[in-house]
């Protein structure tokens, strides 16, 4: 804001006491403190803009994070760009048509053609539940802000974006952007909505609380009440090299095709992060031993990875063992979409958290179950099954990838339309664009990309809509769904039992 003003002081004709030169003097200096105040207010106006970047966000308290740091040359471009992007990076005409789910449901021939959405859809369902008697009221959205990064408003197909602490690494940028592409695939089909929404890993509503109020997350688990949504890594992870989930999935595919079951070798292999506060992968480390356990145990070294381009790292090259282990991070981990893919049998160590699709997954059927109780024994004697057991453990990796490849990215919006559409059903009060929240366009959100962000956002940019219609929602079924978990609890059970025979064979 480099603005100098030069005063141009008439030739005199009168004297220095006359009063137009102190009429001057006085317009001078009122000019230069208005300009001053003027340059302050734009500096003090940028210092409090919050922006989808992280700029004048502070990391969540519940779970702190070290702050971002802009590589913006000086302060001046920042400033530059934190006023481009936020106010004048959205076109002020799209206007979409409501067009509502319903609206043409007359034409009955294109209504057959929509297929059932999967079975795990229901789960839609039952994390709505606790608002199914009450509904959502503005109380309720009021209280969720306590442990909100940031709002989600949707007025006629328009994003409005509320932002209250800022989201490790390129979190919130990514799953806004999802959002967006949401709205450019069913235009006019998003319901008006207010949302809250954490990106921090671990779930925060207790479900012992006499009033719980409507979180959306990554992720839940049976003690919370927080609301799974799909989580950013589905548009690309930047900060890990990862690209658009379906891009990831057909290469992972591909590389997995390389060897065939009989070549890939006859061991348990895992390769992540151990240092993630994960009391489990800490244990994993332990049973890095191909004789005794069966298993091989890498540890994912980031920074040495990114010198090397990440080449070590490619996920498509580490399909070549017939087992692969998941194993939870701080909360859920993204990792597990991609273990999968290998069509290797998954070997998953019994999880405490679940996203929005895992809880599809069905034990003996797609994976195995691993105990995470007695770790390396658990894993050994999945190894030992699945290498006595061939085609069976075959059979069950490839149905661990299908189950994969059926989380195509359609099944993703169909999924974020869901739980949009069933929650918007529940709220008793008509959305409105908070006064602080600030519209959101692909413009104004790739304006504040990194060259790498936007090459991956451009990426899974949505461009035309989707000339199907959405998967048909499955009824709510509680009955169906508490028979599904009792059945994977039993599963898992019998394979501890098989477990415990063998020890107990084994010592005698
Ligand atoms: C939930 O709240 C109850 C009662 O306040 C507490 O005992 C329990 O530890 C909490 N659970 C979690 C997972 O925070
Ligand atoms: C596991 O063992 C292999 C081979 O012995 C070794 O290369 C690797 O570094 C070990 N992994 C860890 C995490 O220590």
């Amino acid at each position: 804001m480099g603005l100098r003003l030069r005063l141009r002081i008439p030739p005199h004709k009168s004297s220095p006491r006359s009063p137009s030169y102190l009429l001057l003097c006085v317009l001078a200096l009122s000019f230069f403190s208005f300009t001053a105040l003027l340059l302050y207010k734009v500096d003090d106006f940028v210092a409090q803009t919050k922006t989808l970047a992280g700029h004048n966000l502070e990391p969540t308290p519940w779970h702190v994070f070290p702050r971002k740091s802009f590589s913006e040359a000086s302060k001046h471009s920042q400033a530059y760009r934190i006023l481009q992007c936020s106010y004048f990076s959205c076109p002020y005409n799209a206007v979409v048509q409501p067009k509502s789910l319903q609206s043409d449901s007359g034409s009955s021939r294109r209504r057959t053609q929509q297929s059932q959405c999967p079975d795990f859809f229901r789960w839609i369902h039952r994390d709505l539940e606790p608002w199914a008697e009450t509904g959502v009221t503005k109380e309720h959205v009021k209280r969720a802000k306590a442990n909100a990064a940031f709002r989600v408003v949707i007025l006629s197909g328009k994003l409005y974006v509320d932002l209250y602490y800022a989201c490790v690494q390129s979190r919130m940028m990514f799953t806004i952007w999802g959002i967006l592409q949401l709205l450019n695939k069913y235009p006019g089909m998003v319901p008006d909505v207010d949302m809250m929404f954490d990106c921090m890993d671990k779930p925060i509503i207790n479900r012992t609380e006499s009033i719980p109020t409507p979180l959306f997350r990554y992720c839940t688990n049976e003690a919370h009440l927080d609301i799974p949504f799909p989580d950013w890594s589905f548009w690309g992870w930047s900060e890990t090299n990862l690209r658009p989930w379906e891009e990831e999935f057909g290469d992972i595919k591909q590389g997995s095709r390389r060897s065939s079951w009989d070549n890939k070798q006859p061991r348990a292999y895992w390769k992540g992060n151990p240092d993630v506060v994960s009391p489990i992968r800490m244990e994993l480390m332990k049973c890095n031993h191909s004789r005794l356990w069966g298993a091989q145990i890498m540890r994912q070294n980031w920074e040495e990875e990114a010198k090397g381009g990440f080449e070590q790292s490619k996920l498509a090259n580490q399909c070549n063992h017939r087992y692969k282990i998941y194993a939870e991070g701080y909360a859920w981990s993204v990792s597990l979409k991609y273990i999968l893919s290998c069509g290797s049998m998954t070997l998953i160590i019994s999880p405490e958290y679940e996203d929005f699709f895992s809880r599809g997954l069905l034990p003996r059927e797609n994976y195995w179950p691993v105990s995470p109780t007695d770790l390396c024994p658990s894993i050994k004697y999945a190894v030992d099954w699945g290498n006595a057991n061939p085609s069976d453990a075959e059979r069950i990796g490839k149905r661990g990838q299908s189950y994969m490849e059926s989380i195509s990215m359609n099944r993703v919006y169909d999924y974020m339309l869901h739980l949009i559409t069933e929650y918007s059903k529940l709220q008793k009060f008509k959305p409105e664009k908070p006064s602080s929240a600030k519209e959101v366009c692909a413009g104004s959100l790739l304006c504040f990309a990194e060259q790498k962000e936007r090459d991956l956002l451009e990426r899974s940019r949505v461009v035309v809509p989707s000339l199907d219609r959405p998967c048909q929602l499955p009824d709510a079924d509680r009955n169906r769904l508490e028979r599904l978990i009792q059945q994977k609890k039993k599963t898992i059970e019998n394979v501890r039992y098989m477990e415990m025979k063998r020890t107990e064979r084994g010592s005698r």
